[in-house]
């Protein structure tokens, strides 16, 4: 129950995530120009390139595979609900025709704008879609070099004392964020990346873009970044939040060991952004995947945390989805096709966390996901008279509640006659109980 004197942005805040945390499942989307070394969307930076090197990136991109149907279609199939695309990353390269830059994807060979190809194709799919927006920038001249902590030219001598102009490139920031999401119909998301040291909050004059932002989609969802990097929640998780502290956190390449609450305890919106192998771009010599069942088994640790989970994708150079990323999606969209009641509109169940496996909950259906099989029949602690039937999510079918003398010394707890001695899901056997 919401306290009853309740800070509005508060309240507003859960109005708008209610679909975002019901949903829990998208699909990130790391894609530029970084696609053509290959080595991660920070190689500008790592590798300290200049723009004129940077440059023949821009030259030769031309992703003739680009065919956003079929990664639309993906994410549907995988079981995801909405998606986020990263319309500008920190190189500063634009995938949308930007009245305000010449570095934009439609002045390329391709002479497309990736952004609209996108929403289309996933609202088609009927997918939610957001945009990702870099608040940084290594390409606009005002943004700050010399001596700034991860700008490509920070400890270039040909940079020293060179003037930039700040605030122009905020103007320039500021009427990107308005072109996104001006021209482009109802957005969902909007995720910006990332506050270090000193560009923080206000340093973004964020409270005038946020009320932008609102003003063009009052709808429109927003993470915690514009006033945090991806750690220092604290800012969110306040009952008192700046204007500009976001709808959502979005803890990075960890799932919050606890969740995530405010002051009193009571949960908070969050979405863990996690990579399918080891980056965000596409890294052409990373082939460390993660595997169906940690896919699975991390979503669902999300849910019974009262999380989100958006997994990311890094398509390659034509434009493609790697291959084995689109595997991976394929055997998870398998599994959330039999058991997504698990995960749709569900959240954590208040009990604590059993010795097999997690459970999610939705209403009065427990969903008990077991991953370890054990000997004998399956222990429910202290659920004894409580579970009005159960069965297998995936297939309906029905599972005896065990009452014969061998569990009669644990009268608290329930206890299901499983039928077989292994587990027919080995990412994730689901029983579905429908409690009292
Ligand atoms: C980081 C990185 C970035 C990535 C993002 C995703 O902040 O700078 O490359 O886009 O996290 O969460």
């Amino acid at each position: 129950m919401p306290p009853s004197v309740e800070n509005p942005l508060i309240t507003a805040r859960r109005e708008r995530t209610r679909w975002f945390l019901a949903d829990r499942f998208g699909m990130f989307i790391h894609w530029g120009l970084y696609a053509i070394p290959a080595r991660g969307e920070w190689i500008k930076s790592i590798e300290k390139i200049s723009d004129e090197d940077y440059q023949h990136y821009f030259d030769e991109f031309n992703p003739t595979n680009f065919q956003p149907k079929v990664w639309a279609k993906m994410a549907k199939e995988a079981g995801m609900q909405y998606a986020v695309l990263t319309a500008k990353h920190h190189d500063g390269f634009c995938l949308f025709d930007s009245q305000l830059t010449d570095y934009k994807s439609t002045n390329t060979q391709a002479g497309r704008d990736f952004v609209r190809e996108y929403v289309d194709a996933f609202r088609a799919e009927g997918l939610k879609v957001g945009l990702y927006y870099s608040l940084i920038d290594w390409h606009h001249p005002d943004y700050p070099a010399y001596g700034d902590r991860i700008h490509p030219m920070r400890d270039n001598e040909a940079y020293k004392g060179k003037s930039h102009n700040f605030p122009t490139y905020l103007d320039y920031m500021h009427g990107q964020v308005a072109e996104l999401l001006t021209n482009y119909g109802k957005i969902d998301i909007v995720w910006f990346d990332f506050s270090y040291d000193n560009l923080m909050g206000e340093a973004w004059r964020a409270t005038e873009l946020v009320q932008k932002v609102r003003e063009l989609q009052p709808h429109i969802l927003m993470d915690n970044r514009l006033g945090a990097s991806g750690e220092g929640n604290h800012r969110f998780t306040t009952k008192n939040p700046e204007i500009f502290a976001g709808d959502f956190a979005c803890p990075e390449q960890i799932i919050p060991p606890a969740g995530l609450v405010d002051e009193d305890g009571v949960s908070v919106p969050w979405e863990a952004c996690i990579t399918l192998n080891k980056h965000w771009g596409y890294c052409a010599a990373d082939r460390d995947y993660k595997s169906p069942r940690q896919v699975v088994r991390a979503l669902v640790e999300c849910v019974s945390k009262n999380g989100n989970m958006l997994l990311n994708v890094g398509p390659n150079a034509k434009g493609e989805i790697p291959g084995e990323s689109g595997k991976v999606l394929a055997e998870v969209g398998e599994w959330m096709r039999q058991n997504g009641e698990s995960i749709y509109g569900c959240g954590r169940a208040d009990l604590p966390k059993p010795e097999w496996g997690r459970y999610t909950q939705k209403g009065n259906r427990l969903y008990a996901h077991v991953y370890e099989r054990g000997i004998g029949p399956i222990n429910f602690r202290d659920l004894r008279g409580k579970i009005k039937k159960a069965r297998l999510l995936a297939d309906g079918s029905e599972l005896k509640l065990d009452t014969s003398w061998v569990t009669s010394d644990y009268p608290n707890d329930a206890f299901i006659d499983f039928p077989t001695s292994r587990l027919p899901d080995e990412l994730d056997t689901v029983i579905e109980l429908e409690l009292m």
